[in-house]
Formats: structure tokens, sequence, C-alpha cells
């Protein structure tokens, strides 16, 4: 049995996690902001934003890139719910651009012709959030060249992607998009037990999400709308979450970048190996793939249920991950296409 994932956890960890618990501050201390700028650093974006989760990050994304009701966000039909939820949460529509075969990432032709088709409708999406799944870019210079001629804001879904790149830059660089979100939860690449960013390069956008994190509350003097009445005062300008990172977290996370390029180099021969284990024993499985030239984060592995031979012949393919005998089922299916999903079938209008 394949575990679904497993994390690594050194005793500079644990050191890390252990020292913030012996501080004065469990949380808004220090090691947000230090874990923000370390990830920053390395992606070579300005501005990292750390949240709760993924989740928090693409919701807060999505508001700060204006989206609300009788709005529309595109994104992949492969991916997890998060992504279409934070347009769900804005009171957005959700809509769908296909994928690319040979990649499973969302497809830049099609998208480009979605796009113009909407446009003469008048009915273009406020955003569209391109998935890197499986840690894999999308070709973000493509979907950008699309979405930007019909003024389309971008969040990248980078969530199985940190350390990855693209036209050889680091994911989460900004350049093709407004943000780019990360995942930390335990099954991706860098964990903090649960955690994301946002990355951004537009100071605007990092206020606007560091606002709504924290309840939409600020300290800062340069901002107050009314007078500063003295150190005790605040003002809550929007109504925000409480979103926040702890340090603990924090702190792990910091700990884990330092070892970001080992994680990377672990991971990489189990691409291929892992889905060849997976053909030798369930033979219905095949495929399995990488675009040459980019590094991938390999937030993940996937492979692909074609035709299922279940011992009595070809079955006809039903879907992404479907197969009609059990036998031939893979162990786990990670995440079902998002429109077969009933909730977000639903909520679409
Ligand atoms: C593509 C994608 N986006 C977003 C998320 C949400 O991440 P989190 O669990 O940190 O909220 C996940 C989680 O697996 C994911 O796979």
């Amino acid at each position: 049995m394949i575990p679904y994932g497993r994390q690594s956890i050194s005793e500079a960890d644990i050191q890390a996690v252990v020292d913030v618990l012996k501080s004065d501050f469990l949380t808004q201390g220090p090691m947000v902001p230090a874990f923000e700028d370390a990830v920053a650093a390395v992606c070579g974006a300005k501005f990292g934003v750390a949240m709760n989760s993924a989740t928090s990050a693409l919701h807060v994304a999505c508001l700060a890139l204006g989206v609300g009701p009788g709005d529309s966000v595109w994104t992949s039909p492969l991916t997890f719910v998060a992504s279409s939820n934070a347009a769900l949460y804005c009171g957005a529509d959700v809509d769908f651009v296909d994928v690319d075969e040979r990649t499973y990432n969302m497809c830049p032709a099609r998208l480009a012709a979605k796009l113009d088709h909407a446009a003469e409708e008048g009915k273009l999406p406020k955003v569209i959030i391109p998935v890197h799944l499986t840690g894999q870019s999308c070709d973000m210079a493509a979907i950008h060249a699309a979405a930007s001629r019909h003024g389309v804001r971008i969040i990248e879904d980078a969530s199985h992607a940190i350390g990855g790149s693209y036209q050889a830059l680091p994911v989460g660089n900004c350049r093709y998009s407004d943000i780019t979100i990360f995942s930390f939860h335990p099954v991706k690449i860098v964990t903090t037990g649960e955690g994301g960013m946002a990355m951004t390069n537009d100071p605007e956008l990092a206020e606007r999400m560091r606002l709504d994190r924290s309840h939409g509350i600020t300290r800062d003097p340069a901002k107050l709308q009314h007078d500063d009445a003295g150190a005790w005062y605040y003002e809550q300008q929007r109504l925000g979450f409480n979103y926040r990172m702890t340090d603990i977290c924090a702190a792990l996370g910091l700990s884990q970048m330092a070892r970001i390029d080992r994680f990377l180099a672990r991971r990489a021969p189990f691409v291929s190996r892992t889905v060849i284990v997976i053909v030798a024993e369930k033979s219905a499985v095949r495929g399995g793939r990488r675009e040459g030239g980019e590094v991938p984060g390999v937030g993940r592995l996937e492979a692909r249920l074609d035709d299922v031979d279940d011992g009595g012949g070809r079955q006809p393919r039903r879907g992404h991950h479907a197969g009609r005998d059990r036998r031939a089922q893979p162990e786990a299916v990670d995440d079902p296409p998002l429109p077969r999903l009933r909730l977000l079938g639903a909520c679409r209008r």
C-alpha cells in the first residue's frame, strides 16, 4: 500500500517548535514574518502573506482581486475543491477550463477560445485560477497572454508546487499572475501542519490580504482613517477573518524551508518509480507524465486510468479516475474531477 503522504520532521524542526513554545509569542510574534520572508526569497516574490491554510489564502486572494456576487471565476476541473470554493465563499459563480491531455493542467488554447467566446457574450470571468497539478507549472506565459487580452486577473494555485520552476524561474514569482498560493499541509513539499501563503509583487494586494487575514483590523498609524487616539487604538476597516498562521507553525515552516532542496531531490525519483510500481500491480494504470525542461515541484504523483482491463477485456473509460471493476481501482483516488462533486454542482447557477 503506497501511503497518501508522509512528512519528514527533523530534530531541528522539533527544536524550532519547542523554542517558540518557550517564547513569549505563540502567535503574532516574529516567526510569521521570518517565514514569509524566507518563502518570498526562495520564490522571488516581493511579499508573502502567511495564513492558516491555502484555502484561506485562496479566499482572501479572490477578495483582494474584487471577486464578489455576480462575478465568475474559472479554474481547472482537475484540482481539489479549495480552488473553486474560494470563489463560492465570495458569492461568485465557478466555471471550468478544460485541461491539456499531456499535462492535465489548464489548456491555454482552450482558455483563449473560451475567453473570446465569453467576451462576445459579455460574460468574462473576473479571475482565473490555473492549478499547477502535482507540482508541474501550467504554461503561465500563454495563460497570461490570453487572460490579459481581456483584463482578467490571475491567481496561481501552486499548492503542490513550491520549489518548482517555470521558464527557469521559481514558481511563485508572480511574473505571470497577480497572486500565487502555496499550501503547507503535510502532504505537500514543505509543511507547517496546516498552513498556506499568498505571494504577490503588488504592495496594495499584500496589504489588503494582510488586513483580511486578521479581522480587517489595522494598528498602522499610517493607515488609520480616524485620528490616532493612542497606542491602544486600532480600526476595523473591513469585515475580515481570523486566518492567521501561528508562530508555532511558522517556526516549523521556516525550519523546513532550510531543507526544501533535499525534499525535492528525495521526491524526484518517485515520479517515475511509483507509477511503474502501480502499473506492475494494477496493469490498468499507466502513464504519469512530466513535460521536459521544467522542474516540477513534485507536490504529488499522478497516474491515469485509461481503459480498464479487468481480465474480461477492456472496459470503456468513464472519466478521469473511473474504472468499472473495483479490482481495477487504484488504492486511493485523490481528487475526483470537480464538476462531478455534488455540492459544487448545486452551487453552480
Ligand atoms: C490544488 C489545491 N489547492 C488548494 C488546496 C488547499 O490546501 P490547504 O489544505 O492548505 O487549505 C489543496 C489541498 O490539497 C490543493 O490540492
